[in-house]
């Protein structure tokens, strides 16, 4: 059973209280969310493998850490997902970004494809798909399952909120990605929203709404 990791840092929850405000508008939604990506990317790139090289320092020539292996892979699906690509990039700025384009049909909830580009030897990377919102776990199960399909192995999927219902279908489906959130709420709602959420991340990111 693959674990979920709820990042309870006071910065985060300050920030995601800031970010469901009802009156909070398009620029401070985007500010809030690529800050809050930024800081969670903190914890997900902290089981990173670092490997010894050599280098000479003004003093001396030491051991010292770096990254190992391939560079990470951020996989937002759209479009929401696009909202934390930044933030996370930030932390990582050799990152490849791989995109997934999947919305949810209106009538069967279900996820339906549309886009998909994602950057070579997926395998040999660390996969980090994002979405800021784990409402039934539809599009993020179809996420996950198209990036193991181009051959990730080693994955994590983060969003800012969960409903318990998205979490159980995903760690059902996928037990072996992790889940990382700054919340889990209450419920979904009839219309598939997250109770209390903060409405359509999508909407209010890009003030389509
Ligand atoms: N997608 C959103 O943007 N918000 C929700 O509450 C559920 C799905």
């Amino acid at each position: 059973m693959s674990e979920v990791h709820t990042i309870d840092h006071p910065l985060i929850q300050h920030k995601l209280t800031h970010l469901r405000k009802k009156e909070t508008g398009t620029k401070e939604f985007r500010e809030l969310t690529d800050e809050i990506a930024a800081l969670m990317g903190y914890e997900i790139t902290r089981d990173l493998d670092l490997q010894s090289i050599e280098i000479e320092t003004p003093i001396t020539k030491t051991e010292s850490n770096v990254i190992a292996g391939k560079k990470m892979v951020v996989v937002p699906i759209l479009r929401a997902g696009l909202g934390m690509v930044d933030g996370i990039v930030s932390l990582a700025p050799a990152a490849k970004v791989g995109h997934i384009g999947l919305y949810r049909d209106p009538d069967t909830l279900e996820p339906v494809e549309y886009y998909c580009k994602m950057p070579p030897e997926l395998g040999s990377r660390e996969v980090i798909v994002v979405d800021p919102m784990l409402a039934t776990g539809g599009t993020a199960e179809a996420g996950l399952q198209f990036v193991k399909d181009k051959g990730a192995q080693n994955i994590k999927f983060v969003c800012l909120v969960a409903a318990p219902e998205g979490v159980e279908r995903l760690q059902e489906a996928h037990p072996d990605v992790d889940i990382y959130t700054a919340a889990v709420d209450e419920k979904l709602n009839d219309h598939a929203y997250i109770v209390p959420g903060l409405g359509d991340a999508g909407d209010r990111l890009f003030g389509t709404k």
